[in-house]
Order: structure tokens, then C-alpha cells, then sequence
């Protein structure tokens, strides 16, 4: 036996048949949330998306047994180290892309992209304790980040066109049109609701906090209505004492288009220059103190124009200056 490591998730009956109003339709979601898993993680063969092994079945549970992880999912490890450097988090992203695009290559869109469902392996590490993950050194430690829980992923029709219609997911990840269904105003959503929780998940490596949120006193029903204003308004601020390079604020800003065809395809993702010449973009940094407001009939606004600007782009300059 090798001393490969696996993770068995473990999926009981008893979740699927809780019992609860409507039973025999509540069970089938939860049997086709399963399935789902199962099969689209079976199509799947990238390195950035988690590879299953197989799928047992017992008297009382399903296992699915997946390659091990060793930093645990990358909320985990990013709740242990604390904010990422910013070349770190966007190779992070650049594996989150790939993983996404396998996805996308067959059709399937992920609908529940957020740092927990992202997990992180140190092929060179064996187990990892908290303390370990603590201390890690992520300018030398190889490492590979895989896409996982599919549980809520759902295949598209066809690639441009397909449409979901249904509110799944974590609110604080969710794209403005997603929402719009939870207040049964959607006419649906496509793929490129994870290109805007890309977006959200970035901002939330750079910054080690949410990039919409409410406080969390506030009642759930209240919390949902303002947390969709927000969302729908775009609006997004940046913590003024971290410094952020110019790719990496076109790359945020891109993301974050209120509109999803405006939103970059998967390969312009993967061309975006911040995955290029990293060395020398890293040098070209700029510190923020705006708020960035997207109103989607007015376009990008920049309300505070008290801008601590220190960059040789005289494109982004007069972009915020203009
Ligand atoms: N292959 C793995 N290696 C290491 N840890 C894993 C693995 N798969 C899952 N985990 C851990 O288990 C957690 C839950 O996994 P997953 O999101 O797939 O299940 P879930 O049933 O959707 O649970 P949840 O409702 O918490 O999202 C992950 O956030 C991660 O910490
Ligand atoms: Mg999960």
C-alpha cells in the first residue's frame, strides 16, 4: 500500500431522508445533490478539482472518497495564517481558474465557490497540524489548490446559453442576478455567477475579510434585503492599508461587473496579465482609499477622489483622475 491519503465524505441516510414537510420531494433533492456530485466529479480529470476515488455505499451512509487534502480548505488555512501575500493569493487564483474551466469545459457550472469548498494540498507535506499551517512558508512551499463540493453544482444546457433559476449557494458569494431569484425578480443565471465569486473569493484571500457583508446582528430576512442592496449596488471598498498591484485591481474590477456579459470568460480570465510578468507588475503598486461604485446604469464611479495613488500606469492614472 502506498501512503496515499484519502478523505472519505461521508453522506448519511439519514440526512437524505430527514424527515421534513413534502418529504418525498425534499428527499429527491437531496438524492440528486448527491448524484450530481458523484457523477460531475467522475467526468472531471484536472489537477485543480478534487479527483474521487470511489463511492462506497453502506447500510446507513454513501462514502465518497477523495484524494486527501492536507492544509484542510483554504477559509481554514486562511483563518489560521491570516490574509495572504498577494503573490500567493493569485496563484491561488490562477489554480481556482483552471479548476473552474474544467468545469466549464463540460458543461458545469459550480454555483457554491467559496473558500470552504476550496481545499489545499502541500504535495511535499505529510499531516499537517494547525500550528504547521500556522508557520508554512508560502513563498517556497509547493502546494496545489483543488475545486470541491460539487454538491450544488448543476450542468448547463449549453455552454452560453444554459440558465438556472433556482437560489443555492451562500449569500455573501452571490452574484447580483443570483440573488435577484431569491426575491423571485431573476430571470435566471448563467456560469458567470462564478466569475463573480471568483472576484468575492479574491478580495477575500488579499483582505482576510468578506467583500459584501452586514453585521451580523442584524435579523436574517433584514440581513438578506442588505446584503442584496449592496450586492446589487456593487459597491466595494478597499482597506486602505494594504497595497494592491495595478493587475490585481483591473483583474477585481473586471470580476466585478454588475453585469455578467461584461464579466471576463474563462480564457480572458486566464489571460488576464496578472498571471504574467509578476516580478515586474509587483513593483507598480498603488494604494486605495476610494469606494468603488458600481451603479449599473452609470458605470464605474469613483465617489472619494482622495487617492493615494503611487504608480508609473499613466492608464489607471487618468482612469481615476479623468
Ligand atoms: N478531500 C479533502 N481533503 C481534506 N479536507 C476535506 C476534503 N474534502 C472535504 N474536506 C473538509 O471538509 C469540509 C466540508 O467538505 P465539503 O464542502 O465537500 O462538504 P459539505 O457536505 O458540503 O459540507 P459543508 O456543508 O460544510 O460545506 C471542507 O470545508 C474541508 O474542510
Ligand atoms: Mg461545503
Amino acid at each position: 500500500m502506498d501512503d496515499v491519503k484519502y478523505a472519505g465524505k461521508v453522506t448519511s441516510n439519514d440526512w437524505i431522508y430527514e424527515t421534513r414537510r413534502g418529504e418525498p420531494e425534499y428527499w429527491r433533492k437531496r438524492m440528486l445533490s448527491l448524484c450530481r456530485e458523484i457523477i460531475f466529479l467522475s467526468m472531471i480529470d484536472s489537477p485543480n478539482v478534487v479527483k474521487m476515488e470511489e463511492v462506497i455505499k453502506t447500510k446507513s451512509n454513501y462514502y465518497t472518497v477523495l484524494d486527501f487534502c492536507n492544509g484542510g480548505s483554504l477559509q481554514n488555512f486562511l483563518n489560521l495564517h491570516g490574509r495572504f501575500p498577494e503573490r500567493f493569493a493569485i496563484k491561488c487564483l490562477q489554480q481556482i481558474i483552471s479548476g473552474c474551466s474544467a468545469l466549464y469545459e463540460v458543461n458545469v457550472m459550480h454555483r457554491d465557490l467559496k473558500l470552504d469548498n476550496i481545499l489545499i494540498n502541500f504535495p511535499q507535506q505529510d499531516l499537517l497540524a494547525e500550528a504547521d499551517l500556522r508557520t508554512i512558508d508560502l513563498d517556497t512551499e509547493p502546494f496545489v489548490v483543488k475545486i470541491a463540493d460539487l454538491g450544488y453544482a448543476r450542468e448547463l444546457t449549453t455552454k452560453v446559453e444554459g440558465r438556472a433559476t433556482s437560489f443555492k449557494g451562500s449569500p455573501l458569494m452571490m452574484a447580483p442576478e443570483q440573488l435577484s431569484t431569491y426575491w423571485g425578480r431573476g430571470s435566471g443565471y448563467s456560469h458567470k455567477i462564478d466569475v463573480w465569486a471568483i472576484g468575492v473569493i479574491f478580495y477575500q484571500m488579499l483582505t482576510g475579510m468578506f467583500m459584501f457583508c452586514v453585521d451580523s446582528q442584524t435579523k436574517r430576512k433584514d440581513a438578506m434585503s442588505e446584503l442584496y442592496k449592496k450586492i446589487k449596488k456593487g459597491t466595494w471598498s478597499w482597506p486602505t492599508d494594504i497595497t494592491i498591484s495595478l493587475n490585481t485591481f483591473d483583474f477585481l474590477n473586471k470580476t466585478m461587473q454588475h453585469d455578467p456579459l461584461l464579466r471576463p470568460t474563462w480564457t480572458e480570465m486566464r489571460q488576464h496579465p496578472i498571471f504574467k510578468d509578476t516580478e515586474a507588475s509587483m513593483l507598480n503598486r498603488i494604494r486605495l482609499d476610494i469606494v468603488f461604485d458600481q451603479e449599473p446604469e452609470d458605470g464605474l464611479l469613483f465617489k472619494d477622489r482622495q487617492i493615494f495613488v503611487n504608480t508609473k500606469d499613466p492608464a489607471l492614472y487618468s482612469r481615476l483622475y479623468q
